[in-house]
């Protein structure tokens, strides 16, 4: 059995002051039943907030995005070592915001997964169809292509430190989220595809994540689905209040 995660990303939001005003607001908020929880805060506050988190219990602060290359030449890039360095412990990669507007494909998910994994930094991996991809019923086959050629070359070791997440596109921002009957199909489809990379017992421990419009009043009944292991929260985690509320919701939860 294991805790569900939640895992807020703040995207271009938040200052270092107003990072820091959120953490202080958010800790007297939870619950006493503590869950895990993720912040993916902007490079820019990341020591701050890394420093800050280190007194709180159950509490971890990672990137948005990191560097495909180990250094060099790459204006403007951050690399694996540097986000570790400034208090990383996790990174998001792929976000479909990044693979639409950076035109970030699977091969270069990879190349940035594999050096956060060298970096001791756990990935959290995006994946996720378009509208058009479920309109056009091919959501399982771009899934299957995202998750494969994204996890290439991966042992089941690396599995072990490894989590994805589950992001229809067109539920992101929208206020369109899957129903939790859709969401539960397609991430029993992801797992299925992660025995077929690996086997049943490794894919079993790989948490996988819902995103896309996550809100109080839907997270309980997302994380009460068997293959939900947690919530990647993008608008909703910018509120103390309400992501507080996502995070306290149906606390007992527990994934087998
Ligand atoms: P949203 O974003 O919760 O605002 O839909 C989710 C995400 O992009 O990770």
């Amino acid at each position: 059995m294991r805790p569900a995660i939640i895992v807020g990303n703040w995207k271009m939001h938040k200052t270092i002051g107003e990072a820091l005003q959120f953490i202080n607001e958010f800790v007297r908020l939870l619950a006493g039943a503590r869950r895990q929880v993720y912040l993916a805060v902007p490079h820019t506050s990341l020591a701050a907030v890394a420093e800050l988190a280190c007194g709180i219990d159950g509490l971890q602060v990672g990137a948005q995005d990191v560097s495909a290359h180990q250094d060099g030449a790459w204006t403007g890039e951050v690399s694996a070592r540097m986000i570790k360095e400034a208090g990383a412990y996790f990174v998001l990669i792929g976000h479909s915001e990044r693979r639409l507007h950076h035109a970030e494909g699977n091969d270069r998910v990879n190349q940035k997964l594999k050096l956060a994994m060298q970096a001791t930094i756990q990935p959290i991996v995006c994946v996720g169809e378009t509208f058009t991809d479920r309109e056009e019923g091919r959501e399982k086959e771009v899934l299957e292509k995202q998750l494969t050629e994204s996890l290439a070359g991966l042992s089941k070791e690396d599995a072990s430190c490894l989590m994805i997440a589950y992001e229809p596109v067109w539920a992101i921002g929208t206020g369109k989220n899957a129903t939790p009957e859709i969401a539960q199909s397609t991430h029993s489809f992801c797992r299925q595809v992660l025995e077929k990379i690996w086997d049943e017992q490794t894919a079993q421990k790989v948490p996988l994540l819902y995103g896309g419009s996550v809100k109080p009043e839907n997270a309980e009944m997302l994380l009460m689905q068997p293959d939900i292991d947690g919530l990647l929260v993008g608008g909703a985690s910018l509120n103390a209040r309400t992501f507080s509320q996502i995070v306290n919701a149906n606390v007992n939860h527990q994934v087998a």
